[in-house]
């Protein structure tokens, strides 16, 4: 068997040139993708609670941590993008590098962190929504609108949600983008308008003491906030619909990152400085916070910018999930029927209703918050493959042209992974665990599916037949 046999760059280029996308995407449209994919539920959501109960007003600190592990992650991301400019993303790059095996893995985890993210945001769009309607007076049904879990029979409107965006990723890459770009000019006014309105607000006193749950809490409210950067690697998978993706690709990894990583700081410490941290263990904290100093028209409009922010989140990550099932069949590594690109639209359409019914239905009848974290685990593993993939690369290849090149690679790669394996390592016991049960059903998987139809196994197959080996 052999498990490492790598897939040449020239060929991914070529089927890049043979994928029948359109290559549309400038620079400023993926920054926003970016954008469009990092701020949602994380901010929105994650900060009160993880300033609560895990780290006080050094919550804005944690966020600092979790973001220099995505710079180091982002610039070897970017380096990766710039050589091998595929839909694929960190599956693609792997392949390239470390072999198939590791690269079904990446792969593996890849549809862990997209699946299990849109599941996570489609519900809290959910929560949101059904939050807004009864502030105006419309009740919905509780089975009609929470898990069975929760006393429901399904989540509804997370599973329409879902489908009405499917239905928008199929027509075209190009009309997501637009609606991608209106949400997340909406998403950034709500965030402007937030520091308008709370930053005279804010006390010193409320940062006494800063670290009440001491240095430990920063690096646990990092691990939990970890995935409200979870995102930013969607830019990757659009590289055959971006134009001059050596170039585009890395300037929408690291400006969305930077962008987001300088937002984040900024509203947790705003936040944490209007209301005792203490008090923000609420599932809208910045709508709260905006009602606690006598907002309550700011705080109505910062929740339907959230509903508006959390949809493109979902948007772009089920856009991203969708590329990524795509890579995965055109290699036979899943069933290779299902890559097909819709010849009118030009979007892989089977794979896009595919993995829109796998969320649906996770979000539609899961508590998902129970899973929520697998999906940081899933995209921690991925990030630190990355970074030893592209330090081997360098080493191993130094040759091959890069649009960009990581600077400092001997740090910054070593860097993303211990940085990244330090925030795995403080997540839950119970994520571990299921994240390893995750991680043996895909390599069941491989050894029983992935690694026969494999189309390099095909060609290996093909030229001893022929009697070239
Ligand atoms: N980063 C995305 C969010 O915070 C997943 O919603």
């Amino acid at each position: 068997m052999d498990l490492f046999r790598k897939k040449d760059i020239a060929a991914f280029r070529l089927m890049a040139q043979q994928s029948g996308f359109t290559r549309n995407l400038t620079a400023m449209d993926l920054v926003m993708l970016g954008i469009g994919s990092v701020i949602g539920t994380g901010i929105f959501v994650l900060t009160g609670i993880g300033a609560a109960l895990y780290a006080g007003p050094g919550i804005s600190i944690s966020f600092i941590l979790s973001s220099v592990a995505c710079a180091f992650a982002g610039l070897a991301y970017a380096e990766y993008a710039s050589m091998v400019p595929v839909s694929g993303s960190a599956y693609a790059y792997t392949y390239t590098s470390l072999g198939e095996f590791v690269a079904f893995i990446v792969g593996w985890n890849l549809i862990l962190e997209y699946t299990v993210t849109c599941s996570t945001v489609a519900a809290g769009w959910s929560a949101y929504v059904v939050g807004l309607l009864k502030a105006g007076g419309i009740h919905l049904p509780i089975a009609f609108s929470k898990v069975p879990a929760e006393g429901g029979i399904v989540n509804l409107p997370a599973i329409i949600v879902t489908m009405l965006l499917c239905l928008l990723l199929i027509h075209g890459t190009k009309e997501s983008v637009t609606l991608n770009k209106i949400l997340v000019i909406i998403k950034l006014c709500v965030i402007a308008l937030f520091f308008i309105l709370a930053t005279p607000h804010v006390e010193i006193s409320n940062w006494e003491p800063f670290l009440p749950f001491g240095y430990n809490g920063i690096v646990t409210g990092a691990a939990i906030v970890f995935f409200a950067y979870i995102g930013f690697d969607a830019v990757a998978t659009s590289a055959e619909e971006a134009k001059n993706p050596s170039r585009n690709v890395p300037i929408g990894i690291l400006g969305s990152l930077a962008i987001c990583a300088v937002l984040y700081f900024f509203v947790a410490l705003v936040l944490t400085g209007i209301v005792p941290y203490f008090e923000l263990n609420t599932a809208e904290p910045v709508a709260f916070a905006l009602r606690y100093i006598g907002y309550d028209i700011g705080s109505f409009i910062v929740a339907v910018g959230a509903i508006c922010g959390i949809t493109t989140v979902l948007l772009v990550l089920l856009y991203g999930q969708a590329r990524i099932f795509f890579a995965l069949s055109r290699d036979g590594m899943i069933p290779e029927k299902i890559c097909k690109v819709h010849k009118v639209y030009h979007t892989p359409y089977l794979v896009t209703i595919g993995g829109c019914i796998i969320v649906s239905l996770i979000a539609g009848f899961t508590p998902i918050n129970i899973i929520a974290e697998l999906a940081s685990i899933g995209t921690l593993f991925v990030f630190f493959i990355v970074g030893y993939g592209v330090l081997y690369l360098r080493i191993k290849q130094p040759e091959i042209k890069r649009g960009f090149k990581c600077p400092a690679i001997h740090f910054v790669a070593p860097m993303a992974m211990f940085t990244c394996g330090y925030l795995m390592y403080n997540l839950s016991i119970e994520t571990c665990i299921r994240f390893l049960v995750w991680l043996a059903i895909g390599i069941i998987f491989y050894f029983c599916y992935s690694y026969k139809h494999s189309k390099l196994n095909e060609a290996a197959d093909s030229s001893k037949k022929a009697g070239f080996e």
